[in-house]
């Protein structure tokens, strides 16, 4: 996508052929900066405190750590090593595990000596690999905004809810959510998106609203609070997430908050999509509450929040009262039955078993 005219990806190489290039994450909507990492010790803690983020992206890092750690030295040990070190990141998002077994898959067979340069040619595929995936998401998503649009009047907008970011910054391009989003906008057609704050981290207010605005997309940032009124209202025509590990049965781990959208859209008869690329799919799990990890992270982020002031200062503030404890579990589990449909990029499957086999006959 484009940043002021200028063409990226969230994670790319340096002109080195080595060096891996990201956009710090942590530091938007306010400043853009990209930073350069040299070791795996750098990637995992990127990953850890967010500089990226978002599960497809998690799983195109993950796979550049590797390749950082083959850099350094490509023995058997170094490779162990880099494995536990990224593995021990990020809980949920299964795509972080998926891109470990692959590139052990890949790596470990080879003697050492082959091993760098495996590495960074199997990461820049997975980052290819995901382009593509999200690519195709949004086509076969597309023609779901197409059909709201019809319904619409003369100069009325298809509206769209997203909860968190599941745009072009959480995965290598498109993002998965925002996928037909951006291809319904690049097609004409008039599509507004609500976008949810997304509290804690404020993922929505800071990253998906900074996305759409600088790709011309129309939206509104809203308080989480907010969604279930507006789909009372009539104001919501579909939501679309993303999702960090979804079960063979169809259940959904996302940000948490997830599932309170999904409540109130099935209360409205609301559709409730999930863009679903296949490395985030578990096909381990069968019941998403009892078995997806969800991540706790620390009460700072509940506590506190970071803005700019008047100034221009980028400034952290604490808003809850001295002395209270806070909790923040990062994720939450939407049940199958409360899912419309899995966009996939094999097309939309229902959420279940049956449906996901369907597009994935291999699995059975
Ligand atoms: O904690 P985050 O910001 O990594 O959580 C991201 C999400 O929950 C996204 O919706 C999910 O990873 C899908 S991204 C295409």
């Amino acid at each position: 996508m484009n940043v002021d005219q200028t063409p990226y990806r969230t994670i790319w190489t340096a002109d080195d052929g080595w060096r891996v290039r990201i956009i710090d994450q942590t530091r938007l909507p306010h400043e853009f900066v990209v930073l350069d990492l040299e070791n795996v010790e750098q990637m995992a803690e990127a990953i850890q405190v967010m500089r990226v983020r978002g599960a497809p992206l998690i799983g195109a890092s993950t796979a550049y750590g590797v390749a950082l750690a083959m850099n350094v030295s490509p023995s058997d040990e170094n490779l162990a090593a880099a494995i536990e070190t990224l593995g021990r990141t990020r809980p949920t998002a299964v795509n972080l595990h998926w891109a470990l077994g692959d590139m052990k898959d890949c790596l470990a067979p080879l003697a050492p000596d082959q091993r760098v340069e495996a590495a960074y040619r199997r990461a820049a595929e997975i980052c290819d690999e995901d382009t593509e995936i999200n690519r195709r998401i949004g086509e076969y998503a597309l023609p779901l905004i197409e059909a709201a649009a019809r319904d619409k009047k003369p100069g009325e907008s298809v509206n769209v809810l997203t909860h968190c970011n599941a745009g072009w910054l959480a995965t290598v391009d498109w993002g998965t959510a925002t996928s037909p989003i951006y291809q319904a906008h690049d097609a004409g057609i008039s599509v507004h998106v609500w976008v949810d704050e997304t509290r804690p981290r404020n993922q929505g207010a800071s990253l998906t609203a900074w996305e759409l605005g600088h790709h011309g997309v129309p939206h509104t940032v809203i308080a989480d609070n907010a969604g279930g009124h507006l789909m009372q209202k009539g104001e919501i025509d579909l939501c679309i997430t993303g999702t960090d590990r979804t079960t063979a049965t169809g259940d959904v781990a996302n940000k948490i908050g997830t599932y309170l959208k999904a409540l109130a859209a099935h209360d409205n008869g609301v559709p409730f999509y999930v863009a679903l690329p296949s490395p985030t799919i578990d096909w381990t799990l069968r019941d998403g509450i009892a078995e997806i990890p969800i991540e706790e992270r620390a009460e700072s982020e509940v506590t506190e929040m970071t803005g700019r002031t008047a100034d221009g200062a980028v400034e952290t503030i604490r808003i809850v009262a001295d002395g209270s404890p806070a909790a923040n579990p990062a994720f939450d589990v939407t049940p199958a039955r409360l899912v419309t449909g899995l966009v996939t990029e094999r097309g939309i499957a229902e959420a279940s078993r049956e449906g996901l086999l369907e597009l994935f006959p291999e699995r059975r």
